[in-house]
């Protein structure tokens, strides 16, 4: 009881009480381990908006020379498009370093882990970092689905631990999602909003609950849309017309599942059903029928399309 009391008023005074006072809002050496998509992008991101010195980590030599190339071609396309000067692309490359040592996040201010989507991986890396980091560095978690206060529990900051969820590509995408633990700091929650700001982006603030506001919202449009599919409503092709002619969105939900990758989806969906222990979660039957038989997607050439030479063709699923 009186734990629930003290979280509600702590979820009203994220909301509402704008008067506390900011601390400063930048971070002169900010540690991302995960050199993949999204980390590549976020550092990216922070390396072209701020003066950082930005360290991506992982733990895969592939995976960093792949990173490299990345951040070399957003750094590319900037300079081509005139979002920013030769010169300051010149800077923001020389601002980025890769490593495979965690040794090196010790003099880092903020942390935004984007390793693969895994909790007991994810729970190796912050216990590890919680000792080689400085007491008042601030962890971040950029998951779009694991509990953030089970991921501050294994460290001894869950005061200063927060999820900093971006979205695919971090550096052109506007939102970003803050999800404060339960024991997360409102000073913390306060400093990363401004920061967020200060890097462009748009910032929304969800409870720590499965699938915070944008997955949860998001997969279940998706999960549904597998069902009315699986059920004969319709092709996929006339489902994502409807959503895309009908509600504007840029893509359907079945070839929206399809780029996101459908083992991502099923996960997800199983999160959000066993977080919440309720039903109307349940994965769809067909979703899952196509992990089981290996269709992911379009990483896989088939999900709920079929991908040739970059062509979309209906799958077959049609009733
Ligand atoms: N892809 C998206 O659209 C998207 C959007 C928002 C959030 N996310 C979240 O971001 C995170 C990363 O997703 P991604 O799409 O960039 O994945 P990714 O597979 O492209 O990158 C993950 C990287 O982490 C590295 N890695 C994995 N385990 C590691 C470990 N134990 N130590 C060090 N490095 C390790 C891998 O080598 C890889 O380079 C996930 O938590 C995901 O849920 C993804």
């Amino acid at each position: 009881m009186h734990g629930f009391f003290r979280r509600a008023v702590v979820y009203d005074e994220l909301s509402f009480d704008l008067l506390r006072e900011v601390l400063p809002v930048s971070f002169s050496s900010v540690f991302i381990p995960g050199a993949g998509f999204m980390g590549s992008a976020i550092a990216y991101l922070i390396a072209s908006k701020t003066d950082a010195r930005v360290t991506l980590y992982d733990s895969f030599p592939e995976a960093i020379k792949k990173s490299q190339a990345s951040v070399e071609k957003y750094v590319k396309t900037s300079v081509e498009k005139g979002f920013i000067t030769a010169e300051r692309g010149e800077q923001v490359k020389r601002s980025v370093a890769w490593t495979n040592k965690l040794e090196d996040a010790s003099d880092a201010d903020l942390v935004i882990e984007a390793i693969a989507e895994d909790l007991n991986m994810k729970h190796e890396l912050f216990k590890t970092l919680d000792r080689v980091c400085k007491p008042d560095a601030i962890f971040a978690s950029n998951t779009s689905s694991l509990p953030i206060t089970s991921l501050a529990a294994v460290t001894r900051r869950s005061s200063r631990f927060l999820g900093m969820h971006f979205f695919s590509p971090a550096h052109v995408m506007k939102l970003l999602e803050i999800i404060p633990g339960i024991d997360t700091d409102c000073a913390v929650v306060d400093q990363i909003r401004e920061y967020g700001k200060s890097i462009g982006k748009t910032v929304i603030t969800s409870k720590d609950m499965p699938g915070f506001i944008t997955t949860r919202l998001g997969m279940v449009l998706l999960n549904e849309a597998a069902f009315a599919l699986m059920e004969g409503l319709s092709t996929a092709e006339e489902i994502d017309t409807g959503m895309v002619l009908g509600y504007n969105h840029p893509m359907g939900p079945l070839a929206l599942a399809d780029f996101v990758g459908l083992d991502i989806c099923l996960h997800v969906m199983e999160t959000l059903y066993e977080g919440f222990g309720d039903t109307k979660y349940r994965p769809c039957p067909l979703l899952r029928q196509l992990v089981t038989a290996g269709h992911l997607g379009k990483k896989t050439g088939k999900g709920f399309y079929k991908y040739e030479q970059k062509e979309l063709a209906a799958c077959g699923t049609k009733k």
